[in-house]
C-alpha cells in the first residue's frame, strides 16, 4: 500500500477502516484563517477541520470513492471581511489545486453562511488515481448553518456532513466569526445543536490514542448505543428544482450493520436534512440524519424505446461517520440494484419491510415507503405502483376462497364415496 493517502476505495469496508483511522489522523489538520481589515484588527476569524468523500469514475468505468484532507499548508488567498455591502468570503487552497469557500452575508442582527464552493483537481493522481475525467469539478451549494447572532461565535465540536453531487464534505471543531466586531473574536458562542449533551457521541467512543487505533479496536462497530427495537418514525422528504418539488418520498429508515454485532440504527426525520439532484433521466435522494449518517439513493429511467417508460432504484449508498472526528467508520454502496421500479410518472409504494442489501454488513430497512423520483406535479404523489408484498393480501382472498372451494368439494366427494361404499356394502349382505 502506498504511504501516501487512502484513496483505495472504501466501498471494501473492514479493512479500510484501520487504514482511514490512521489516515484520518495524520493528514488531517485545522485550517486558521485570520483576516485582518485595514486598521490590523480581525474582522473574520475560522479555525475548523474538514474532510471529502469523493466518488469518481475510474477509466475502467468503475466508481471509486477517495478521500481528500486538507494537507499542512493551506493558503486563504481572496479572503476578505465583508462590510454592509459586500459579503464576507471563507477561501482556502490546498494540495494540488483544491479550493474551497464559502461567503457569509449579514443583516442588522444576524450573520450567515450563503454558499459553500468546493472545486476539486482530479489531476492529483494522488488523490484520484486513474480518473477518467481529468482536471477541475466544483460543486456548489447552500451553507445548511443557521443564522447566528451578530456578535457571537458559531462553535461546533461535533461532525456535521453536507453532500452534493457526489461529495460529502465533512466538518468539526469548527469555530468561526464573520464580521468580527473591535478587533476580538466574541466570548459568546452559539453552540450548534449536535454539541448539546442530549445526543451525546454516537457510534464510537472517544479515541484517544490513534495508535491504539491501529493495532487493538478493529471493532468499531458501536457496543454502547442503545438496540431500537421499535420501527423508525416516518419521514417526508422532498427536493425542489427552481421553486417545484421535483421529488417527492415518504419512508421510514433503518440501518442494519452488522461487524461485530447486530446493530439497528433508526433515522430520525426531525432531524434529517434531505438533499440531491433531480433530472429527466437520473434522480438522487441524499439524506443526513445529523447524526453521521447518511444514505443516498439513486434512480434512473430504463433505457427502453418503448413508449411507456420504467423507472427503478439503481444505486445506495450509506456512509457512517465518527462524530467526534468526521472519519469514515463504514462506507457502503451497491450500485446494482434493480429494485422499486414503476411506471414514468407513477409512484412507488412499498408498506410492507423491505431490505435492501448494501454490503455484507449494511443493510437498509424501509417501511411504509412511497417515492416518486420523476415527473412529480403540483407537489403531490401521483398514482402508486404497489410492491408485490403489499399486494399479498389483496390476492390472498380470493386463493383463501379457492382452497375453502376445493375443501368443500374433496369433502363432497369423500363424502360420495363413503356414501357409495355404503350401499354397496348394503347390498353385498342381502
Ligand atoms: C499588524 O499586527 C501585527 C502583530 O499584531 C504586526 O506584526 C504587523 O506589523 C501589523 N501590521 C500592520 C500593517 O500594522
Ligand atoms: C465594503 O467593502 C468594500 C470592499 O472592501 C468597499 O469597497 C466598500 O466601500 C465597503 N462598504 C462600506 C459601506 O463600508
Ligand atoms: C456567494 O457565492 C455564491 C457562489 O459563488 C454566489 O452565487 C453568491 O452570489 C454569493 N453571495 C453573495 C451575497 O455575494
Ligand atoms: C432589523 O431590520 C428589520 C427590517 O429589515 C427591522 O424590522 C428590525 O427592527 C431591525 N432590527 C434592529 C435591531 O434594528
Ligand atoms: C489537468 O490535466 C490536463 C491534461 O492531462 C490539462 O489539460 C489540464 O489543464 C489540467 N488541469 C488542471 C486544473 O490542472
Ligand atoms: C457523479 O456520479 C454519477 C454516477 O454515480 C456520474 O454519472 C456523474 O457523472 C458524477 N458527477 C460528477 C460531477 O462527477
Ligand atoms: C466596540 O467598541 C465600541 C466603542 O469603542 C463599543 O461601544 C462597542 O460596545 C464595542 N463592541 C463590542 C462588541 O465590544
Ligand atoms: C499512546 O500510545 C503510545 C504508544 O503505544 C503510548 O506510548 C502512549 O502512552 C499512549 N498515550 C496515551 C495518552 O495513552
Ligand atoms: C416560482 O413560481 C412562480 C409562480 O408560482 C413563478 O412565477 C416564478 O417564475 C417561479 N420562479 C422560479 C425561479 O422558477
Ligand atoms: C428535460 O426535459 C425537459 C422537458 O421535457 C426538457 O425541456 C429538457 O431539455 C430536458 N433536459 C435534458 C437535460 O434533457
Ligand atoms: C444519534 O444516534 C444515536 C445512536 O444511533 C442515538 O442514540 C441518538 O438518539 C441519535 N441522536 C439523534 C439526535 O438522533
Ligand atoms: C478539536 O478541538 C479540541 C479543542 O479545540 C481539541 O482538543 C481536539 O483534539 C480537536 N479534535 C480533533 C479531532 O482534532
Amino acid at each position: 500500500m502506498e504511504p501516501r493517502g487512502c484513496p483505495h476505495s472504501l466501498r471494501v469496508l473492514l479493512l479500510p477502516l484501520l487504514l482511514i483511522g490512521v489516515c484520518g489522523f495524520f493528514q488531517s489538520h485545522a485550517v486558521e484563517v485570520d483576516i485582518k481589515d485595514s486598521s490590523n484588527a480581525t474582522c473574520l476569524y475560522a479555525n475548523w477541520m474538514m474532510r471529502f468523500l469523493i466518488t469518481y469514475e475510474t477509466n475502467t468505468g468503475d466508481y471509486k470513492t477517495t478521500t481528500l484532507n486538507l494537507s499542512s499548508s493551506v493558503t486563504h488567498n481572496g479572503s476578505v471581511c465583508g462590510n454592509d455591502t459586500q459579503a464576507a468570503f471563507v477561501a482556502v487552497q490546498f494540495g494540488e489545486g483544491h479550493s474551497w469557500s464559502n461567503n457569509y452575508t449579514k443583516n442588522n442582527e444576524t450573520y450567515q453562511g450563503d454558499f459553500v464552493t468546493f472545486t476539486y483537481n482530479t489531476n492529483d493522481t494522488a488523490v484520484f488515481p486513474d480518473a477518467k475525467r481529468k482536471g477541475l469539478v466544483t460543486v456548489v451549494l447552500r451553507d445548511p448553518m443557521p443564522p447566528i447572532q451578530l456578535n457571537s461565535v458559531y462553535v461546533c465540536h461535533s461532525t456535521d456532513a453536507i453532500e452534493a453531487e457526489n461529495v460529502t464534505q465533512i466538518f468539526w471543531n469548527v469555530t468561526l466569526q464573520a464580521f468580527v466586531q473591535n478587533g476580538t473574536v466574541s466570548k459568546k458562542e452559539f453552540r450548534c445543536s449536535a454539541d448539546t449533551p442530549t445526543s451525546a457521541p454516537t457510534l464510537v467512543p472517544t479515541v484517544a490514542n490513534v495508535t491504539t487505533v491501529s493495532t487493538t479496536t478493529l471493532s468499531p462497530a458501536p457496543t454502547t448505543a442503545p438496540k431500537p427495537v421499535e420501527k423508525p418514525a416516518i419521514g417526508n422528504y422532498s427536493l425542489k428544482s427552481g421553486n417545484k418539488t421535483c421529488l417527492l418520498a415518504t419512508v421510514g429508515l433503518q440501518l442494519n450493520v452488522s461487524q461485530d454485532k447486530p446493530l439497528l440504527i433508526n433515522i430520525n426525520p426531525k432531524t434529517t436534512i434531505a438533499d440531491g439532484a433531480c433530472g429527466n433521466t437520473t434522480a438522487t435522494l441524499k439524506l443526513n440524519d445529523g447524526n453521521s449518517t447518511l444514505i443516498s439513493f439513486a434512480f434512473v429511467v430504463k433505457n427502453t424505446s418503448a413508449s411507456a417508460q420504467k423507472f427503478y432504484l439503481k444505486e445506495v449508498n450509506v456512509t457512517l461517520l465518527n462524530r467526534l472526528n468526521g472519519s469514515v467508520i463504514l462506507s457502503a454502496d451497491n450500485h446494482n440494484f434493480s429494485k422499486w421500479d414503476a411506471f414514468l410518472g407513477s409512484s412507488y409504494m412499498c408498506q410492507k419491510e423491505q431490505t435492501l442489501e448494501i454490503s455484507e454488513d449494511i443493510q437498509v430497512h424501509t417501511f411504509n415507503l412511497r417515492i416518486q423520483p420523476f415527473l412529480v406535479e403540483a407537489n403531490k404523489f401521483a398514482t402508486a405502483e404497489e410492491c408485490i408484498a403489499d399486494s399479498d393480501l389483496n390476492f390472498l382472498i380470493p386463493i383463501a376462497v379457492g382452497i375453502a372451494l376445493g375443501f368443500l368439494i374433496i369433502l363432497v366427494f369423500i363424502s360420495y364415496l363413503i356414501g357409495r361404499r355404503k350401499s354397496r356394502t348394503g347390498y353385498q349382505s342381502v
